[in-house]
């Protein structure tokens, strides 16, 4: 492993978490059908993992965000790139992200899918930083919470690098 990255959670971690994330999700929408939205790309990983974890019936639809260009700090600018193909009315929505950090992002999307009337809206993340909080806002199923250290890998980048690491690394400049 390259010398700036230490492992924080490995493969077998992350996946028993994840198994546990997705009991409880199916037991809190009972048997209904859940759609699930992942946020591009840092989730793609994650929400691959978790919709297998989530017993019963599951929609899987995407939404492309912006937040990040290319450093290790947010710049607070949220950009959608890409928006939900269908409505989302009345359904039980979940929406699955990789990271929490200042909030900024989830709290912009939090607003926007409100808009659009679902039957329930939640929030899975695998990982939150609470220290870095801008915005007053908690996810409703959280992986694991960390300190304020960049980490890359299970779908987080560092300049579109590292995403493909099966575990999640803290990431240290040298
Ligand atoms: P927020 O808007 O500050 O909460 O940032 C959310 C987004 O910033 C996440 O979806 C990630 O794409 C990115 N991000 C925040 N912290 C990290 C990190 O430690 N590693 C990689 N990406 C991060």
């Amino acid at each position: 492993m390259a010398d700036n990255l230490r492992v924080l959670f490995s493969e077998q971690q992350i996946q028993e978490r994840v198994a546990e994330m997705g009991a409880q999700i199916r037991a809190d929408h009972e048997d209904r059908v859940l759609t699930c939205i992942g946020v591009l790309k840092g989730s793609f990983l994650f929400m691959a993992d978790l919709v297998r974890a989530i017993p019963g019936d599951v929609r899987c639809e995407f939404l492309g965000v912006s937040s990040y260009h290319g450093g290790t700090r947010s710049t607070g600018v949220v950009q959608i790139t890409q928006d939900l193909r269908y409505p989302i009315e009345g359904q039980d929505v979940l929406i699955i992200e990789d990271i929490i950090d200042t909030g900024l992002t989830m709290d912009y999307l939090l607003r926007m899918l409100r808009t659009r009337g679902p039957r329930s809206l939640r929030v899975a993340t695998l990982l939150d930083k609470p220290k870095r909080r801008e915005v007053a806002l908690s996810a409703d199923y959280t992986g694991f919470s960390i300190p304020d250290e960049f980490v890359v890998g299970y779908g987080l980048d560092l300049g579109e690098l590292y995403r493909n690491l099966p575990y999640v690394a803290v990431y240290s400049p040298e």
